[in-house]
Order: structure tokens, then C-alpha cells, then sequence
């Protein structure tokens, strides 16, 4: 089986200094794959480089065969590579439902003026979006007045609404409670199961890690420790190390 996102040496010079370091990463098709390492190690230097946020100082980004490197965010995201971002800053007067029908329009290219079958498909779209997400009884609540769970359960459907074959989520559980955790944990589960979407994520909490992903890489000062199975990664010596050298899992 060929890998659905590939990358090859990838790197970003901020001034003099390498804050990602010929990192190379491949992904399967239907993979959840956890990006760890401690603060300020590049996980998230990387995300940017891999949606074109950034552009790399060198290397190369591959999504299912198409080369994605140097082109901007909305074209890698056409490529099938979408980041959930926060659409509090984005969507803060839509309501929820608005704000994913906006997502699905904007990559579907549809105008305003849809026909009455296209109207009856986008509204089941959305449905089908929010009841992934477990958003439905929001549908009409303004998407700032959510719950801070609820706000990245709808990021993650207004990312969705891209349609993503590679969808990345940046410390997707960051600042959340304990059953707000679990909650994200189970509907990137329902996402890989229902929607077949290949998921890249970057955590600390590591009970995450362990109950979701089937590899993970560590990252340390920009380059790539270790690739492993959870366990793998867990048992060996230099990561240990890294990561009881007091720095912030
Ligand atoms: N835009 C930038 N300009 C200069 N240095 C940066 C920039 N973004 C990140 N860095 C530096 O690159 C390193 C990696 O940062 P980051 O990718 O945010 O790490 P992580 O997400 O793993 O915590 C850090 O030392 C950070 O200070
Ligand atoms: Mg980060």
C-alpha cells in the first residue's frame, strides 16, 4: 500500500535557527499517527510547513502522489490536507450550522444561488457533519456561545467540511477538562471509522496517545527521535530520556 502522506526531509530556518530539521514522515491510508516531543520541538513548526503556512527552507510534501510543496494552504487543502484551526475567530456570529454549510460551500464552489436538489444535499451534508461531531442539538446556537468542547468538536466539522483525506489537529485536547478529552478522543475514533479520514495529531497527554494512535513520532530540537508503535516508542531509552530531562511532555 502506498503511504497517503509523504514526507521527505523537511525543514525551517527561522534566521539561523533550525526549528525543523530533515524531518521525514510517512502515513497510511486510515493511520492515526501522534507527532510527541517536548516544548518547542516543532510539532507544531511542522504542521505549518506540511498545509503550506510556512514555506520549507527545503524538502518536500507528498498527499496522495500529489506534491503539495510550496503551494498555499487553500491548494493543499484541495489536495486533500486540511489542519482544523479555531473558527471562533473565523464564524463567531454564525450560528453552528452555518458555519459548516460556509466550509462545505466554499469547497464544493458552489455559489448562492443553488438549485433546490443542491440546497436538499447541502443540508444533509451538514447533518451528517454535526452528527458526527455530536453537534446536532447545537445546529441553530451561535457558534461563539458554544462550550469550549463544543467549539473544537465544530472546528473539527467545519474541517471536515473541506473533505479531507489527511486531516491534522494540532494539540487537539489542549485546555480541555477530563470529559471534554474524552470526548475529542472518541470522535477522532468515529472519524477514521466513519469517514475513513488519516489523522496527524500533536499531544502531550499521553493516556491520548496511547488510546488512539498506531504510530507515533518523536520529535526533539526540529528532528525525528523515533518512529513506533505506541509501546515501542514508550519503552525506549532515548525518548524516556528526553522526556525525564525535566522538559514539558
Ligand atoms: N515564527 C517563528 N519565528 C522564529 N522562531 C520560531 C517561530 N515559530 C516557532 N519558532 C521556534 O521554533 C521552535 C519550535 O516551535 P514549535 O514548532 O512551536 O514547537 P512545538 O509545537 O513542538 O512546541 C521553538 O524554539 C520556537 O520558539
Ligand atoms: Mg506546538
Amino acid at each position: 500500500m502506498n503511504p497517503l502522506l509523504v514526507v521527505d526531509d523537511i525543514t525551517k530556518k527561522f534566521g539561523g535557527f533550525l526549528a525543523v530539521d530533515g524531518v521525514s514522515l510517512s502515513v497510511d491510508a486510515g493511520e492515526i499517527h501522534a507527532v510527541i516531543g517536548p516544548n518547542g520541538a516543532g510539532k507544531s513548526t511542522l504542521f505549518k510547513l506540511l498545509t503550506g503556512v510556512y514555506t520549507p527552507t527545503r524538502g518536500t510534501v507528498e498527499v496522495s502522489g500529489t506534491a503539495v510543496t510550496g503551494m498555499r494552504p487553500h491548494g493543499v487543502a484541495r489536495a486533500g490536507l486540511v489542519q482544523v484551526f479555531q473558527t471562533s475567530s473565523i464564524f463567531p456570529r454564525l450560528t453552528v450550522e452555518e458555519s459548516v454549510a460556509t466550509s462545505l460551500l466554499a469547497t464544493s464552489g458552489m455559489s448562492m444561488s443553488l438549485r433546490r436538489r443542491d440546497w436538499v444535499r447541502l443540508r444533509d451534508e451538514v447533518a451528517s457533519l454535526l452528527g458526527d461531531v455530536g453537534l446536532l442539538d447545537e445546529a441553530r446556537s451561535i457558534a461563539a456561545a458554544l462550550s469550549h468542547g463544543d467549539q473544537r468538536a465544530l472546528e473539527v466539522a467545519v474541517a471536515l467540511g473541506c473533505r479531507p483525506s489527511v486531516l491534522l489537529l494540532d494539540e487537539p485536547t489542549a485546555g480541555m477538562s477530563p470529559f471534554e478529552t474524552e470526548r475529542m478522543v472518541a470522535l477522532i475514533k468515529t472519524l477514521r471509522e466513519v469517514r475513513g479520514v488519516t489523522i496527524v495529531l500533536s499531544e502531550h497527554d499521553m493516556d491520548v496517545v496511547f488510546g488512539l494512535s498506531d504510530r507515533v513520532t518523536v520529535m526533539h530540537h526540529g528532528q525525528v527521535l523515533r518512529v513506533g508503535s505506541p509501546v515501542e516508542v514508550a519503552n525506549d531509552e532515548q525518548v524516556i530520556a528526553v522526556y525525564l530531562g525535566g522538559e514539558r511532555v
